[in-house]
């Protein structure tokens, strides 16, 4: 058997999956984000652990788990865990949404090597900006840094002893070679650090080390259970979900939206703001849009409403043609395709027979309106999607899957019952790891239902996608 593990931002969500991949037991546990200023979001990382050990338990109560052999992680990219050298954390974790490190971001991303080398715009919520963040505001904490983990990747160090990272998330921290699949020292001395900082790096599907004796008798684990490099949520998810070969996409709507498409090889357009990382599979890479607030944003609105966004959703009928409202999801800035930390949301338009339901709809038709515009800034970079399936809670809408379906003119399956998402996809890569098997066991789910646009709302679509454009436009001319 194994265990996937998915340290997510609203939670850690664990899997355990027998060899033939069928899911015997799960488990989450929740976890908060602090936002102490406008731009910040923090965590902190003792709070993983418990969540880890929450969900460690929870499956032992449900399984034997003495037959397990191996452990997959997943994770929130781009998240700074700082350790001294005795690796104790030195502060919260600086987390992807975090905007703090705007000045920072820009200030190196004015440097030809980091987009040269990393194939990527040096995002405010990638890992190196908010470092020199800290050397600038902290100096104290920066003079202690002896570690800097991505947050899975600190998991690992408390379950196996070992600090050690992968690609997929590696190429989220602005100090990977992309290309390469290895660290740019060039890179890391531009920040003032070294390879001595940085965590070995090893492939998702590979083993990075076992997990320590001591936590394996707590639950029930064999002695030797190998933990695997994994992935960042999203290669995770790919390699759930099945999309690991050029042509399959999927599109996440969680707390981050995110439009994925696998590649076949690496094909960096920096200039798009489309995000071009490894796979978490060897000799593979992956192309997204990322959107900072999707499931976030509906989740605010309904904060707002006191009321859960499950019942937001439940009763909004067939799919309508977007009204003349409209909604920005810009909370915390955002990344595709803007690279804009400043930005804000908006509500424009509204008027007197502005109701519940109707700002209910336009939160979901913005989110919608931002995937096309990673939709084309993907589509820029000659990247083909030729099918898309959806993951994430916001998929359980079809409303909304409808409204994203129609917004891309793209029909968007959505899988059997089950969790094809981080953790599952962090089990194939323990599987992989443990087994020696390889990328076919990342197999496309069975399709349950296709959701198809709407296609006499496509032009409506469209036309409200334009004025999308022109909102944004207008909205950073305020700022
Ligand atoms: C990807 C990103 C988010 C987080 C969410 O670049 O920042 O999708 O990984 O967990």
């Amino acid at each position: 058997m194994f265990i996937g593990l998915d340290l997510g931002t609203s939670g850690l969500k664990g899997v355990l999956i027998a060899p033939d991949q069928r899911l015997v037991a799960e488990a989450h546990a929740p976890l908060e984000v602090s936002r102490p200023q406008d731009g910040w979001s923090e965590q902190d990382p003792a709070d993983w652990i418990a969540a880890a050990e929450a969900v460690l338990a929870a499956l032992a109560a449900q399984a034997d788990l003495s037959g397990v052999l191996g452990i997959g992680l997943s994770g929130q990219m781009h998240g700074a865990t700082l350790l001294d050298k005795a690796d104790a954390v030195l502060r919260p974790c600086i987390l992807w949404n975090d905007t703090r490190a705007a000045a920072e971001a820009a200030a190196l991303d004015a440097d030809p090597r980091f987009r040269a080398i990393t194939g990527n715009i040096v995002f405010p919520g990638f890992t190196a900006p908010k470092l020199m963040w800290v050397k600038a505001n902290e100096p104290k904490v920066w003079a202690r840094i002896a570690k800097v983990l991505l947050p899975k990747d600190y998991l690992r160090l408390w379950l196996t002893g070992e600090a050690v990272g992968e690609m997929s998330d590696a190429a989220g921290t602005s100090w990977l070679d992309t290309g390469k699949r290895d660290w740019s020292d060039d890179l890391l001395a531009a920040t003032d650090l070294g390879r001595g900082h940085m965590p070995r790096l090893v492939e998702g599907s590979a083993v990075s080390g076992t997990v320590r004796d001591d936590l394996a008798a707590r639950w029930g684990l064999p002695r030797g259970v190998v933990v695997a490099g994994g992935g960042g949520d999203n290669a995770a998810s790919g390699v759930g979900v099945g999309v690991v070969n050029a042509g399959d996409g999927f599109v996440s709507i969680g707390t981050s939206g995110v439009l994925f498409a696998a590649s076949a090889a690496y094909q960096p357009a920096p200039e798009t703001a489309v995000h071009t990382f490894c796979h978490a599979l060897p000799g593979t890479w992956h192309q997204m849009g990322v959107i900072l607030a999707a499931a976030d944003a509906l989740n605010w609105f309904a904060h707002v409403l006191g009321s859960p966004s499950s019942a937001l959703t439940a009763d909004l009928g067939p799919l309508q043609a977007p009204g003349h409202g409209l909604f920005l999801p810009y909370l915390g800035g955002e990344r595709t395709p803007h690279n804009d930390a400043r930005i804000r949301g908006a509500f424009l338009h509204l008027d007197h027979a502005t109701d519940r339901a109707q700002m209910v709809r336009t939160v979901m038709e913005g989110v919608a309106h931002a995937f096309r515009d990673s939709f084309d800034a993907l589509t820029a970079t000659g990247t083909k999607i030729e099918r898309l399936i959806a993951v994430g809670g916001g998929s359980k809408s079809d409303y909304w899957v409808q409204a994203i379906a129609t917004a891309l003119d793209l029909p968007i399956g959505l899988p059997i019952a089950g969790d094809f998402g981080g953790a599952f996809g962090a089990a194939r890569l323990a599987l992989m790891a443990a087994t020696g098997a390889g990328a076919e066991v990342a197999t496309l789910p069975q399709i349950a239902r296709v959701i198809e646009p709407d296609r006499a709302l496509v032009p409506a679509f469209a036309t409200a996608h334009a004025r999308y454009r022109a909102a944004y436009a207008a909205l950073k001319g305020l700022n």
